[in-house]
């Protein structure tokens, strides 16, 4: 039994939970490796109390500790690109293997680092960085190699999820749902990224490409947020019989794919429009493994870093794939639809001018035979009439030029969503 000496660069909220669990659960992972495990090496801007230096050495640059002869493994959960992407560099040319809670870097470089992996005959092993707690990427890697992903529709941001659950089930305004994630400590001082649906994006890129065998392809993804839902538009959709959920969307078309991240309505009968509070989840139609739907924790300091040790007890024990599924050479260049090509069903808000309209023909009114409405919900106000309509499936930008050209003395306002209804679940 040979040692492997681990470096640790980052002891915030999952480099602490690492730290934490090689300690309390040292026996429990020993019975479970080949090799024993042992943490030689950390860093962090500051030293934290909680490291004992006289046993464990400490380095204000983590890229020094990259560089350390001693370390056969580097833990990088400092996140970001700049300074994650130069320990990568460095880990890799030094001959370590690598274990990461990084999306941004693997969505936005994960190509790019992958052939330096095959060069210098390294690993990067990165579960903690897609739904944390929940083994996706080794679900899509390793136990759905022998099918084909056709689909998957996936809550995988923990905090927007908080945010629309109490939106909807405690009638809070957006901004009133928005402080309480972040005085439970689930939004960052800057909460842009993950309300404006760019962490879900990243989240997204790393299980499209394993799903379809490509390069990541971050850039070309569609992105929405949940910043212009209102406590309205949840209510007229729970109304409706649908729930609101930001959706990481994957749909393989052949040659093209649709790769989109938008908050989305779901029939609240559905298993994954119950996924609610903080939790994240995963529903995924494959060739042969037909549906198959998790769910579970996709942030916290230990439920991360429970997927980032048991990375390490598989480097422990070799166990070692292919990056994205598939080795580099045939990783393809994936094309992503348009988001004006979807074909789906929408919900439409409208208000409407009173004196000008009747309820019994209201959307004939304002659609002609151009949009067919399969459910209408109207709610009168002073002079004017809420309306919240479910419409047949229609290309997008069939809708997009309906809504352009509505007539504007009776439709003062109109808003829409995409209504996502795939699954038998
Ligand atoms: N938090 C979660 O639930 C979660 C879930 C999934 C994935 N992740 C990912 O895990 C990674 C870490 O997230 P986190 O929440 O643990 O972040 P965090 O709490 O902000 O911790 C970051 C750590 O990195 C250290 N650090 C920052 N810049 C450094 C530098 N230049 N050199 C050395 N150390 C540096 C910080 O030092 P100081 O302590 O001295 O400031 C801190 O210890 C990110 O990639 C994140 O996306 C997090």
């Amino acid at each position: 039994m040979r040692k492997i000496k681990i470096g640790l660069a980052g002891l915030g909220t999952v480099g602490k939970g690492v730290y934490e669990i090689l300690q309390k659960d040292a026996k429990l992972i020993s019975q479970r490796t080949k090799h024993q495990l042992e943490l030689v090496a950390v860093s962090s801007r500051s030293k934290k109390d909680f490291i004992d230096e006289t046993k464990i050495k400490f380095y204000a640059d983590a890229v020094d500790l990259a560089r350390d002869p001693e370390i056969d493994v580097v833990i990088e959960v400092i996140g970001g690109n700049a300074v994650a992407k130069e320990i990568f560099e460095t880990a890799i040319k030094n001959g370590k293997k690598i274990v990461t809670a990084n999306k941004s870097l693997i969505a936005e470089n994960g190509f790019e680092l992958a052939e330096l992996v095959e060069k210098y005959n390294s690993y990067i092993a990165f579960e903690a960085a897609v739904a944390a707690a929940i083994p996706i990427v080794k679900i899509f890697r390793e136990s759905f190699s022998s099918s084909k992903i056709e689909s998957f529709a996936a809550i995988l941001n923990g905090s927007c999820n908080f945010i629309l659950t109490k939106m909807q089930q405690e009638n809070l305004t957006f901004d009133e749902a928005q402080k309480q994630a972040q005085d439970l400590g689930y939004l960052e001082a800057d909460p842009s990224f993950d309300i404006k649906g760019i962490d879900t994006a990243h989240k997204l890129a790393i299980l499209s490409a394993i799903a379809c065998g490509s390069r990541p392809a971050f850039e070309q993804t569609h992105i929405e947020g949940i910043e212009n839902i209102s406590i309205e538009d949840i209510n007229l959709a729970f109304e409706l019989g649908y729930k609101i959920k930001l959706l990481a969307i994957y749909k393989n078309h052949g040659p093209s794919i649709e790769q989109a991240v938008y908050p989305a309505l779901i029939k609240s009968s559905e298993k994954i429009a119950q996924v609610d509070d903080s939790f994240n989840a995963i529903l995924t139609k494959a060739s042969n493994a037909d549906w198959n739907f998790i769910c579970g924790r996709g942030a916290g300091s230990l439920e991360t870093a429970s997927a980032v040790v048991s990375d390490l007890i598989d480097i422990a024990n070799d166990r070692h794939s292919f990056m994205f599924g598939v080795e580099n050479k045939n990783l393809i260049d994936v094309k992503i639809e348009n988001i004006s090509q979807r074909f789906g069903q929408y919900f439409l808000k409208l208000i409407v001018n009173k004196s000008l309209a009747q309820k019994t023909d209201l959307s004939q009114k304002i659609f002609g035979e151009k949009i067919k409405i399969e459910k209408a919900i109207f709610f009168d106000a002073n002079e004017e009439i809420l309306c919240g309509f479910i419409t047949q499936v229609l290309q997008e930008s069939d809708l997009l030029e309906i809504m352009k050209n509505l007539d504007s003395n009776l439709v003062r306002s109109a808003k829409f969503l995409r209504v996502e209804n795939s699954n038998p679940l």
